[in-house]
């Protein structure tokens, strides 16, 4: 029965104009694993009013928006069996943040991560964007609102679920009610954080580090290329190192024959194979991993009035759990 799922929400912000490997295992391959799944009803978004932090350029935001739209969907998001919509479209995502801000202290938005990082970077605290600065409130209202079981993302949201579930205990607690669910933060271990092509950080757009998706092959080929493999290694005819090599852990997540996989792993440890092979086989492999979800990105691009029309549908369904939220929180507060 409908009433007895358990309900899921994730988003993505289009900060970037298109998702990487790292975003699609790390959290949307699972995501569309839960939209399968009858126990679960889920609510996935394009978080726009996220991008705002980085974003000052109309043409820019919209092509992103659009552009991570249609990833999303020919991915495998199905919007018959999740709701997807886009975040502005729903406003009580930015009314319940204003609310939400009251109840969580300076100190704890101060140890956030993306401030810190911030400031490691050497941007003047005085400078800091105060919509970066109050992002994981944001972040919060856009969990609570659909006051959900869980929320499937990459280890670096973990903090933000985190924040989320202090937020809504202090919230209960404060008007003594059960209004918010505690959500958890669903990580798988094995791909929550899939490092990027330096071997050492995680795959980040912002640090360069990325093989695409749907880019030009042309593209993913030089991303490929360049990736970062055993440091050890001089030649084809060193024995090389497998565990820990991102090379041959892109293999085993892309290249769906195993028999191949194993073959270069075997040849790479007895230095039988050289590093220009190891990577190519894994170009081609990630052409066919992706080939079906590129049709599909071509055909939903050119019929882009039908995914307004699904992103329109998407926010009317949920609008009306996040405005049912909201109006049960502004009745406990007294603004109703
Ligand atoms: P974003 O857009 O940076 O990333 C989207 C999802 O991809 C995951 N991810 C990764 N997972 C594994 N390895 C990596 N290298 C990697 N890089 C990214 C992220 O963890 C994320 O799950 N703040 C969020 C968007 C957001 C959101 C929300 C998510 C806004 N509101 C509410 C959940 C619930 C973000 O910037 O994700």
């Amino acid at each position: 029965m409908k009433q007895n799922k358990k309900r899921i929400i994730s988003g993505i912000n289009p900060s970037g104009n298109s998702l990487h490997i790292g975003n699609f295992f790390g959290a949307v391959k699972g995501q569309i694993e839960l939209q399968e799944n009858d126990q679960y009803e889920t609510y996935y978004f394009v978080a726009d009013l996220h991008a705002l932090t980085t974003i000052h350029d109309k043409a820019r935001l919209l092509s992103n928006v659009k552009s991570v739209v249609l990833d999303y969907l020919s991915l495998g998001l199905d919007p018959k069996k999740c709701i997807f919509f886009r975040q502005s479209q729903v406003v009580a995502h930015s009314q319940l943040a204003v609310v939400l801000a009251n109840y969580i202290g300076l100190g704890q938005m101060k140890r956030m991560h993306a401030f810190k990082d911030k400031l490691q970077k050497g941007v003047e605290i005085d400078s800091v964007n105060m919509g970066l600065f109050n992002y994981p409130i944001l972040m919060a209202a856009d969990i609570l609102l659909y006051k959900p079981y869980g929320v499937p993302v990459g280890e670096d949201q973990r903090q933000h679920v985190e924040l989320s579930r202090d937020i809504a205990e202090r919230f209960n607690r404060t008007y003594n009610t059960e209004i918010f669910s505690l959500p958890e933060a669903l990580i798988n271990k094995n791909v929550g954080r899939i490092v990027g092509t330096d071997g050492q950080r995680k795959m980040s757009k912002s640090l360069g580090n990325i093989i695409g998706i749907f880019d030009d092959p042309a593209v993913i080929k030089k991303q490929i290329m360049a990736c970062f493999t055993d440091p050890n290694r001089k030649k084809a005819t060193d024995p090389g190192q497998v565990k820990g090599n991102p090379i041959f852990l892109y293999h085993d997540l892309l290249n769906q024959n195993q028999k191949e996989v194993e073959d270069l792993k075997n040849r790479y440890r007895l230095g039988q194979v050289g590093d220009v092979e190891v990577k190519e086989k894994l170009f081609l492999a990630h052409q066919n991993y992706f080939a079906q979800a590129k049709a599909k990105r071509q055909q939903l691009a050119g019929d882009f009035s039908m995914v307004e029309e699904i992103l329109t549908e998407g926010a009317k369904k949920a609008g009306l759990m996040a405005n049912q939220t909201l109006s049960q929180v502004y009745q406990l507060l007294g603004l109703k």
